[in-house]
Order: C-alpha cells, then sequence, then structure tokens
C-alpha cells in the first residue's frame, strides 16, 4: 500500500486526465482543433493539451494578446473537456523556434548556445539573465490572463512550462561566460544535495570522479559536467518561471522529458539538461514549484516503456505521461503504466492524425483509441484503487500465450484470445458476429473486494481460484491443481459502467454460454464485473 500523490484535481477531487495533445500548431488555427475534438471525442478522452506559443501572444516585446485563449477555452468547454496548456517558450525539443522575431533577432540581448566549434545554435543559452527575464514576462502575463479568463470554471487543470528543455546539438553552452561558469565552483548546495543522495546516478558520477567537496563542474563530475551543469541551470530557470507564475495563479506546474533512451545516447543527441534519468534526482531537488516531472514515452518495446515508466514513477514524482504513440503498441503499454506503475495521466501525441479525411479512425491508431476507451471506463477505479495492489495490469507481450497473476489468496488466470482455447467459448463474438483474428490482449484487472473484481480492455479470459492458504507461495504443482478445471464459481458477471461517482451501472447479466470458459472481456463489452462465490 502506498499513496499515490493526485497532482491533478477537479472540484478539489483527485482526477484523472486522459486524452491526447494535438499537433505542433494546431493550437491556433480553429479548424484542425475541430478535428482534434472529433478524436478525442472517439477516443472518449476527458482532457485534451493544446500549446500556447511566445511568438503568438507577445508579437512586440510588451505587448500582449492572449485571445488565442478564449478559442481555447470556448472550445474544450463546448466538448465537455478539460484543458492542459503547453507553454511552448525558451525551448521546444532543445531549440528556440516559438520564441517571437524580436528574440530571435537580437542575438547580443538575447544569446544563443555556442558549439565548442565556436558557432552559434538556435537554442537560447540558459546562462543568461535577459533571455530568463524575458521568458519569464510573458509566461507571467499569461497566467495572469489564465487567472482572468478561467479563475471560476477552472477549465484549465495545468500548464507544462516549457517543451523538452534543453541544448540540442551539445551538452553545454561553450559561449565565454558559459565557460567561465563551468570552470568556477560548482555551488555548495548542489554538492551537499549529491553528497547526502547516495545511489543516485549524479552522485555515482561523483564518486567517480573523485567525490570532492570543492571544485569546478569537471572535477566534480567529469565527462558528464556540461550536461549536470545545463541542467542546474535549466531546473533552476524553469522553477523561476513556475514560482512566478504560481504567485499570479496557482495550478498544477509539470516540465516534460525528451528521453536520453537509458543513457546510451549522448548529452545533446537529446536535449542536455533536460531531467533525463541521470539528472532528474538533481532536477526533484531544485524544482519545488514544479509538481512533476513527466517523461514523454515513445517507445514501442516494452522494456525500454516499463524502463522509463520505472524511473519517473517514483515516491516524489508519480508517474505521469504527457505524450505517447497515436498508433500501434502504445495500445497495449499503456496499461502497464496505468495498472502496474499508477500513472496519474496519460496522454497520446497528434491527435489530429489518428483520423483520415473522413473522420474516420485509421487503421494504425484503431487499437489505440479501443484502448483509450477501455482506461475511461475504468478511471474511477484506478482513482479509488491505485497504490493498494488491487491493480494489475494485463499486456499480452509478443507470441505469450497467458499469464498468471498472483494475488495474494487468489491466483487469476489470464488466457488471451488467440491462445490455444476457443475464445469466448460458446459466445460469438461480439455477440453476432465474428472477427478475422484477434487484437493482442491489453487491459486491467481491478480487485475491488474479497470476491469483487473487474476487468477492463480486452480480449482475454480469466479465471479465478482461491489458494487453499492465502499467501501460499504459488508452485507449478499447486497451479496445475488450481486450474485443472476451468470451471468459474461465481455469483454474478455482468456488463456495465460506472458513473461519475463511482456507482456500477449494470447493462447487461452474463451466465450459461457466455461464461462457459471463463470470464471475458472485450474492449467492445465495457466493463465486466464479477462476484465470486468463494
Ligand atoms: C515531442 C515533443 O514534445 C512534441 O512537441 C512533438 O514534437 C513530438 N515529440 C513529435 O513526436
Amino acid at each position: 500500500m502506498h499513496e499515490i500523490k493526485h497532482i491533478f484535481r477537479v472540484n478539489g477531487e483527485p482526477f484523472f486526465p486522459l486524452g491526447g495533445q494535438v499537433h505542433n500548431s494546431s493550437g491556433y488555427n480553429l479548424a484542425e482543433l475541430e478535428a482534434a475534438f472529433k478524436a478525442l471525442e472517439l477516443m472518449d478522452a476527458n482532457t485534451v493539451e493544446i500549446p500556447v506559443y511566445w511568438y503568438q501572444v507577445e508579437p512586440e516585446e510588451g505587448r500582449f494578446d492572449f485571445s488565442v485563449l478564449d478559442d481555447l477555452l470556448a472550445g474544450c468547454r463546448a466538448h465537455g473537456l478539460k484543458l492542459m496548456l503547453l507553454w511552448f517558450g525558451t525551448w521546444k525539443n532543445g531549440q528556440m523556434e516559438y520564441t517571437p522575431n524580436w528574440v530571435k533577432s537580437d542575438q547580443e540581448r538575447f544569446r544563443r548556445v555556442v558549439t565548442p566549434a565556436g558557432y552559434t545554435i538556435p537554442v537560447l543559452s540558459s546562462q543568461c539573465e535577459e533571455n530568463r527575464l524575458a521568458d519569464e514576462r510573458a509566461f507571467t502575463a499569461l497566467m495572469r490572463a489564465v487567472r482572468e479568463k478561467d479563475a471560476e470554471e477552472k477549465t484549465i487543470i495545468a500548464v507544462q512550462v516549457e517543451n523538452e528543455p534543453g541544448i540540442l546539438g551539445c551538452d553545454r553552452d561553450y559561449g565565454e561566460d558559459s565557460t567561465a561558469a563551468f570552470h568556477s565552483a560548482v555551488p555548495a548546495e548542489l554538492v551537499e544535495q549529491v553528497a547526502g543522495h547516495p545511489g543516485t546516478p549524479i552522485h555515482a558520477a561523483w564518486e567517480g570522479a573523485g567525490a570532492r567537496r570543492e571544485g569546478t563542474w569537471p572535477q566534480l563530475f567529469g565527462w558528464q559536467a556540461g550536461e549536470f551543469m545545463t541542467a542546474w541551470q535549466i531546473a533552476h530557470y524553469i522553477d523561476s518561471l513556475a514560482a512566478a507564475g504560481k504567485a499570479i495563479y496557482d495550478i498544477p506546474m509539470s516540465i516534460n522529458v525528451w528521453l536520453g533512451d537509458g543513457g546510451h545516447r549522448i548529452a545533446g543527441k537529446y536535449p542536455s539538461g533536460g531531467a533525463v534519468t541521470r539528472v532528474l534526482d538533481l532536477y526533484k531537488w531544485n524544482t519545488p514549484h514544479i509538481d512533476v516531472i513527466a517523461p514523454d514515452i515513445y517507445a514501442a518495446d516494452s522494456a525500454s516503456y516499463r524502463f522509463e515508466c520505472e524511473h519517473y514513477g517514483r515516491e516524489d514524482n508519480p508517474l505521469f505521461i504527457p505524450e505517447s504513440a497515436p498508433g500501434g503498441s502504445n495500445a497495449r503499454n499503456m496499461f502497464y503504466a496505468l495498472g502496474a506503475y499508477d500513472a496519474i495521466g496519460y496522454f497520446c501525441f497528434g491527435i489530429e492524425s489518428m483520423l483520415d479525411e473522413s473522420g474516420a479512425v485509421r487503421p494504425i491508431s484503431r487499437e489505440v483509441v479501443e484502448s483509450f476507451r477501455a482506461a475511461r471506463q475504468a478511471l474511477p477505479l484506478l482513482l479509488q484503487y491505485q497504490g493498494t495492489g488491487n491493480v494489475y495490469a494485463v499486456v499480452q507481450e509478443e507470441h505469450a500465450g497467458g499469464q498468471t497473476i498472483d494475488m495474494g489468496d487468489y491466483v487469476a488466470w489470464v488466457r488471451y484470445a488467440d491462445s490455444d482455447q476457443p475464445y469466448p467459448r460458446g459466445y460469438l463474438y461480439p455477440r453476432g458476429g465474428g472477427p478475422d483474428g484477434f487484437d493482442r490482449a491489453r487491459g486491467l484487472i481491478v480487485r475491488a473486494g474479497e470476491r469483487e473484481f473487474y476487468l477492463a480492455g480486452g480480449p482475454f479470459r480469466v479465471i479465478f481460484k482461491r489458494k487453499p492458504a492465502p499467501d501460499a507461495e504459488l508452485t507449478p504443482a499447486m497451479a496445475a491443481e488450481l486450474l485443472s478445471d476451468e470451471l468459474p464459481d461465481f455469483q454474478m458477471v455482468e456488463e456495465g459502467s460506472l458513473d461519475d461517482s463511482g456507482n456500477w451501472q449494470p447493462r447487461h447479466w452474463r451466465n450459461g454460454d457466455e461464461v462457459t470458459g471463463g470470464l471475458w472481456v472485450d474492449v467492445k463489452s465495457g466493463l465486466v464485473r464479477v462476484i465470486l462465490t468463494r
């Protein structure tokens, strides 16, 4: 049992944002937004992420125009959606594309990163105070506008500060000032933080370089010094914006991360100084005004996907995934995040492209859309049971036929639809039609009481068996004995849904052929609620 840090709230109650992010340049284009709203409706989403661009809201220095917020708010309210705003300011994917022209054209005042070869790249330097001040003025103006336009209705539930910050191109700014900082003493505060946290990647780097208490960045951190210094600067830069913004309008704020892919790429190939795993601790120590640091997980293979979930979902940082793939294996992987890593919010990116010209879901996105619909049904259960040990992810890895879940006093034997057993036995799919093939299974099993279970997702079927003694170790012999018959022993099996208050609304009562061979669930059946006899 552990506590889930519910950062997102609506009317003071924990809220699970589930939805999508629009394409980068859709925020000011109402026609494109309509396609996004259509996709969100098909996904059964409750929240949308939309960027606000610095160049758009401050076309001339000091002249602000936030009328775009009126359109965004009207659109979201009309579609019954919550909104997460993304501030495209100093950084967008480790570059400065969304800064205003008056920033881009004054390189003396708004200094850029200089590479080791001595040329500048289109990335603003975190070493330059003018950059930070200009961004802070714009960001605080945005927060004032949000307060003015939304303090009452609270359609906006959170703000992401910058987008995938860092330097794309090299590990640090090699300009004069920054190089001087690099060869100056590492702040004592950071040395204390690092020395006090053995077991963290940054501590290992510090130890490897001799565990010195005083010295320059390269003396203390060796070859990783450039990335660490940039991370230190950017963490402080963004936190100062968040602090100033929250002083105006207190709302959850996040930072998203272009991942460094487990450490086998060098900084600069991904935005250096962003909150990748090796500097995540540094960020957590130095961004007290940021509520969550959130990985953009596009990994298709489940091992990489789970690696990121494991590293970002931690006691001081609940797992929040603001971007993921709008197709492919994300249809399954997302249930690892929701079921095994207690994600508190989940989005996929580029939702307009899930639909074809006629507004229908493209084949490549069908499974993801269906997974989002299944997840939406389970949100009241996630809010209630995450952290209790009663939420289980079902994910069919390639070629797998099933999985066995040890629930302590129960064993859940999950068989996927395309395993050796016919599925669902005696039951035509979906009541009257037959598929040509089966999707790979994905979903959730939630235990809501001693003998009460919910199934979401699909296509899979489950046999629950009580162990001879609670918490007895599940041996192969015991499994064989328990599973020697496949007869579900239940009092009630129903299809239905949960209303917003979490009350069960049954729709269809299953028995006879519909339960022979196991308790099955499919994305089209909605939630299945099961009460076992014993
Ligand atoms: C991650 C960025 O945060 C998004 O703005 C977008 O560029 C996607 N990558 C594209 O995959």
